[in-house]
């Protein structure tokens, strides 16, 4: 299932983290607030409990998420969505998968893993801004499934088609919610029109 994220300024904060005059402290409050729009597209098929809470009045019915949630992020330019998730869900457990992609052949390296416990109830939500050739996606849902995890959702930013296409066709079950897509990969694997190295772009490296 693919979700396109549509709002006003989740366009206008796309505009920012696309335009390269925008240094590191504006492009990553700009996918902080991309960010809120995504996980909050992620998280809308949590299911739900009934619950009682004693207003100061009288007695409500209420309801809470019946799931634990975790999020996962992909290292480096995932950790951006990281604070907005937790903003919307504090309670969630939090996940580290450490990819680069090499830039010749633009297969996934891992270099870090650190999951919590995760299992058929667990509802993940895994974190990356950038769904390209989408290998980084696959090798990250490869190793939760080996984990355990049955619900999994793709929180991105920009995706390419290519990318999606093979996600979908891989993972039929898996949720992708994207801000955008975008028209195509270029030779070198970069997104376009998109936004440039989301790592480099974040944390000021080259
Ligand atoms: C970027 C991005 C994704 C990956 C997408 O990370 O954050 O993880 O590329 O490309 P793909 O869909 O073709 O796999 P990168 O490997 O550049 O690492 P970084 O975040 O540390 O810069
Ligand atoms: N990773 C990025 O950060 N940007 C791209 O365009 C492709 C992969």
């Amino acid at each position: 299932m693919l979700i396109v994220v549509e709002h006003p300024l989740c366009s206008h904060d796309i505009a920012i983290v696309r335009d390269r005059r925008s240094d590191s402290a504006t492009f990553r409050r700009a996918m902080h607030r991309i960010g809120l729009h995504v996980c909050l597209a992620a998280t809308q098929h949590l299911p739900t409990q009934p619950t009682n809470v004693e207003t100061p009045l009288e007695e409500a019915t209420c309801s809470i998420v019946a799931r634990p949630i975790v999020a996962v992020a992909i290292l480096r330019a995932g950790l951006m969505l990281l604070e907005p998730m937790l903003e919307l869900v504090p309670g969630a457990r939090v996940g580290y998968l450490g990819l680069r992609r090499d830039e010749a052949t633009l297969q996934p390296e891992q270099y870090y893993r650190r999951l919590p416990p995760l299992d058929e109830r667990s509802s993940v939500v895994l974190l990356d801004p950038m769904v390209a050739t989408g290998g980084s996606a696959a090798a990250a849902v490869e190793v939760l499934l080996e984990s355990g995890a049955r619900d999994i959702t793709l929180a991105c930013v920009l995706a390419a088609p290519e990318g999606i296409a093979r996600l979908s066709a891989s993972y039929p079950a898996l949720r992708i919610v994207t801000a955008a897509i975008d028209r195509e990969l270029d030779q070198r694997g970069y997104i376009r029109p998109g936004l440039g190295d989301a790592g480099d772009r974040a944390f000021g490296t080259e």
